[in-house]
């Protein structure tokens, strides 16, 4: 079985990168891979302290962390918060990139396939904070796809059911989960 992740950095249960984190495992879903949806806000992780970490990685994060490293791919919706990544996925990939001393969990992101995506209700759709989460999931080892989704406008983007009103947007993250979802499914295959 090949796994992708659906997640957003957002914790707001209206949100915006989570409608389209969902859009995208929808289509995904098409693709032969079976999608996983979490919700970080589920999670309550905590913010990373070197001194909390040395008293044992949180249970939460090791939950977390193992879902990841039992998956092949990840997409990923983040807001774009003053120009980059969000605070809370931020916090959450700093957990996620340490080993864990409290149970053996291989790496959440090496090697994985991740999709990014960002909604936003500018007219930017959150492209900038894109590059930011690239790079950092890039040092981590992570297989970066090479389309990504800025969404913008999104407050008017998705109909009562969920679904992207624009083709053209509706293109786009097909194309993204297609393509994460083939890379997945190749690297599973070994
Ligand atoms: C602290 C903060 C900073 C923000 N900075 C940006 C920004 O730089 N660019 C942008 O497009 N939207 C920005 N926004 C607006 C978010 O895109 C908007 O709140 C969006 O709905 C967040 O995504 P969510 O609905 O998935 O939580 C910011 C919002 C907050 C709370």
């Amino acid at each position: 079985m090949t796994t992708l992740i659906a997640l957003a950095g957002s914790l707001k249960e209206q949100s915006l990168n989570k409608r389209l984190v969902q859009a995208a495992g929808l289509a995904a879903e098409q693709h032969g891979v079976t999608v996983q949806y979490l919700d970080l806000a589920d999670f309550n992780i905590p913010l990373f302290s070197e001194d909390l970490e040395a008293e044992g990685t949180p249970a939460s994060v090791n939950d977390l962390k193992a879902l990841f490293a039992n998956s092949q791919g990840i997409l990923l919706a983040s807001p774009e918060y003053n120009g980059s990544i969000s605070g809370v996925l931020k916090n959450a990939i700093d957990w996620l990139s340490r080993p864990s001393n409290t149970s053996d969990i291989g790496s959440a992101f090496h090697s994985k396939v991740v999709g990014l995506m960002a909604a936003s209700p500018g007219g930017l759709g959150g492209i900038r904070g894109l590059s930011h989460t690239r790079d950092i999931l890039f040092n981590l080892g992570a297989i970066i796809s090479p389309s990504q989704v800025a969404l913008p406008n999104a407050y008017a983007a998705f109909d009562e059911q969920g679904q992207l009103i624009d083709e053209t947007a509706a293109q786009r993250v097909q194309q993204l989960a297609q393509e994460v979802s083939r890379l997945a499914l190749a690297i599973n295959a070994g």
